[in-house]
């Protein structure tokens, strides 16, 4: 089979090629990422040593290259977004661009291309917030931030491919991931690596904001159950049913680290901050998943792979542009040594 995937330099999408690759090693796979501050080239150059994978530098709003890529291809898994609230608040644009206009023109040339397969990875935050209970894939959307929005165009851009042209779509609605790899912007990796640089960790508001937590292979292999056993047209929400709020999520990663609590720092709260995000996960539970990895333990695995991998993640916090967004989204966070 041959497969696209789109934002395959990215977190969930390198943790996908790489599952992709074992599990089924007889498939090609062709990566399309741009590679913007949250590609990763090091995973790309591991890719590339693969005979079965060939990676694209391209952007998924550029027709010309869409059209070509599409036309080789069975089957695609689209990841490739912007997907950073705090960014999307700064500055909406690339959002509007990459996650509505990119989806649809994926759309179109798969479409145009008979692709048989076009598997939409979206997000809970389409639903919104919900103070108690849990969305179900039929509850209508209520997205708060301008990256939850243009998640949204996206979601109704496949949806009305599937009802005008039965272009066989198929949708997931994950909760939050975590695992190694992941940019040090998203709250796992800013409170790990911080405290790693013996500073404090900014906790937005009262920190009593709840999101639901999967570890990152989990949601590989919801996916590739979906594409397998989903039916066309369909939503399927992927949760794990571990909530936490954040004030709980700090102390836990500074108890793993043997840090004071001394060492969380309120900061602002982001603008519009959704409470709490919980999905009820039975339509993907009656196709026979279940998660793997346990929290804990896989927090701890998380943990353990950014003291690891400090070279890593050092160098993308080195970086002046990640500096630039570092000040303006923590002004005045202090540094604190032991
Ligand atoms: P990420 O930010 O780590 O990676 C996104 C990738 O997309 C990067 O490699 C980037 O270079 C690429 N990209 C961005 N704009 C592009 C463009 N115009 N053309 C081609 N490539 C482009 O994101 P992630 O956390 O791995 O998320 C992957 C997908 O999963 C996204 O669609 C996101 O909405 C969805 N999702 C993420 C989570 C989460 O908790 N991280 C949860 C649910 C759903
Ligand atoms: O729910 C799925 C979504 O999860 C994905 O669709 C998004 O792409 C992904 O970014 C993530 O969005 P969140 O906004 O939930 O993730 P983030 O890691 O940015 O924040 C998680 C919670 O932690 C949120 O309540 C805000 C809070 N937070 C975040 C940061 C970066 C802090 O308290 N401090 C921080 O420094």
């Amino acid at each position: 089979m041959k497969i696209l995937i789109t934002g395959g330099a990215g977190f969930i999408g390198s943790h996908f090629t790489r599952y992709w690759l074992q599990k089924y090693p007889k498939d090609s796979i062709t990566i399309l990422d741009l590679l913007d501050y949250a590609g990763n080239k090091d995973i790309l150059d591991e890719f590339k040593k693969h005979r079965n994978v060939t990676v694209i530098k391209g952007d998924i709003c550029n027709k010309k290259l869409v059209q070509t890529v599409t036309k080789n291809c069975d089957t695609l898994f689209h990841l490739a977004a912007q997907t950073h609230v705090d960014r999307s608040i700064h500055s909406s644009d690339p959002f509007i661009q990459t996650n509505i206009v990119g989806t649809q023109n994926l759309l179109e040339s798969s479409r145009i291309n008979h692709v048989k397969k076009f598997v939409y990875i979206s997000t809970d935050e389409v639903y919104g917030s919900i103070q108690n209970g849990k969305f179900v894939e039929t509850d209508s959307l209520h997205p708060s931030s301008p990256y939850s929005a243009s998640k949204a165009g996206g979601d109704l851009l496949c949806l009305a491919y599937w009802h005008t042209y039965k272009f066989p779509v198929i949708i997931t609605r994950c909760c939050n991931n975590f695992g190694p790899h992941q940019f040090p912007e998203k709250v796992i990796p800013v409170f790990i690596t911080h405290l790693l640089e013996g500073k404090k960790i900014p906790l937005y508001g009262n920190g009593k904001n709840v999101r639901e937590w999967i570890y990152v292979l989990d949601h590989c292999r919801a996916i590739d159950l979906v594409f397998q056993k989903g039916k066309l047209g369909e939503i399927y929400n992927i949760g794990s049913g571990t909530e936490l709020n954040n004030l709980d999520l700090a102390k836990l990663i500074l108890k793993n680290l043997d840090f004071p609590t001394r060492f969380i720092q309120q900061v602002t709260d982001r603008p519009g901050h959704d409470l709490r995000y919980a999905l009820n996960s039975s339509k993907l539970r009656k196709l026979g998943f279940q998660p793997k990895h346990t929290f804990t333990e896989y927090m701890h695995e998380t943990i353990r792979w950014y003291k690891e991998n400090t070279a890593w993640w050092k160098q993308i916090k080195d970086t002046s542009p990640y500096k630039k967004y570092f000040k303006k989204q923590y002004p005045g966070l202090t540094r604190i040594l032991r």
